[in-house]
């Protein structure tokens, strides 16, 4: 394990390929037919109202259920995630809506937690230069390393997770709702961090409820309605096409207070002028 992180497969080259991913949870289809691609140095948003089936997607890639029906392409290869560790050693990272950081911990600790023991257990002097040279590397601004995670902002907390996760020099990173406890200026950052990732060649798959993020950020917008693939856009689309596919109705409550606010908006530059 290296802590620089290294180039990914080259940029365009096809990380990921589901064809026909399906997850009955009983009587329940979380996902249907699901066909979805992600390339290296592609950042692809997953968006969709609650209960669309995003975080079973990425329960499904991370290793943690078993689809129903359907098959998983990595790199290329066929695949079987019956289990996260099994992700995670193909190079499939996943940064959960929680983080799982230990607050009482410095950031060096939390980099390192859980490798600790491994075959190429490091000492702390090591540890710290390693943290320090990823941090750097993602540009990401923590005070010290040795500062526990409860007195960082939660955009740094965020840094500090995404950071943990490319140790393993992961080939795609999923993550859930990074910016979701965020402002402004955190949420900025954040998205900076994800370029950066996006650019060392990463596979990145963003799920997000927020379209100013998802639009900023990414390359492709999957929208899933109801376990089900329901369009693919891009950042140039409009609100009112994204949340149509969203929400499955092109008049619903959302788009009609968009058109109410465009026309007001309108009406008081024709007023004016
Ligand atoms: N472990 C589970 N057992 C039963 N049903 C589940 C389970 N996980 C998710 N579901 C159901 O699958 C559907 C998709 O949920 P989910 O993937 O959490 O959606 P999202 O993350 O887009 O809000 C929902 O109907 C949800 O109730
Ligand atoms: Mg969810």
């Amino acid at each position: 394990m290296t802590a620089t992180l290294q180039s990914a497969p080259g940029k365009g080259t096809s990380v990921l390929r589901l064809s026909g991913i399906s997850k009955n949870f009983g009587a329940v289809s979380a996902l249907t037919d699901i066909e979805l691609d992600v390339k290296a140095g592609e950042v692809v948003a997953l968006v969709g109202d609650n209960g669309a089936g995003k975080s079973t997607l990425v329960k499904v890639l991370a290793g943690v259920h078993q689809p129903s029906a359907g098959s998983i392409e990595f790199c290329g290869q066929s695949v079987t995630l019956d289990s996260p560790a099994k992700a995670l050693d193909l190079g499939i990272a996943t940064v959960f809506q929680d983080l799982a950081l230990c607050e009482n911990l410095d950031v060096v600790a939390n980099l390192f937690l859980g490798h600790e023991m491994s075959p190429w257990a490091l000492d702390e002097v090591t540890m710290e230069v390693r943290a320090w040279t990823l941090l750097r590397e993602l540009a990401a601004r923590i005070p010290s390393v040795r500062e526990p995670i409860a007195s960082l902002s939660g955009g740094q907390r965020q840094t500090v997770a995404i950071a943990r996760s490319l140790l393993l020099n992961p080939t795609l990173i999923m993550l859930d709702e990074p910016t979701a406890a965020l402002g402004v200026a955190q949420t900025a950052e954040v998205l900076n961090l994800i370029e950066r990732v996006r650019d060392r060649g990463l596979g990145v798959i963003i799920i997000s409820h927020n379209m100013e993020d998802v639009r900023a950020v990414a390359d492709r917008i999957v929208v899933l309605r109801l376990g089900r693939n329901n369009g693919v856009f891009t950042p140039e689309s409009s609100n009112q096409e994204l949340i149509s596919a969203i929400t499955g109705a092109t008049d619903n409550s959302v788009s009609r207070r968009h058109d109410r606010k465009a026309v007001n908006v309108q009406e008081t530059r024709g007023g004016a002028e």
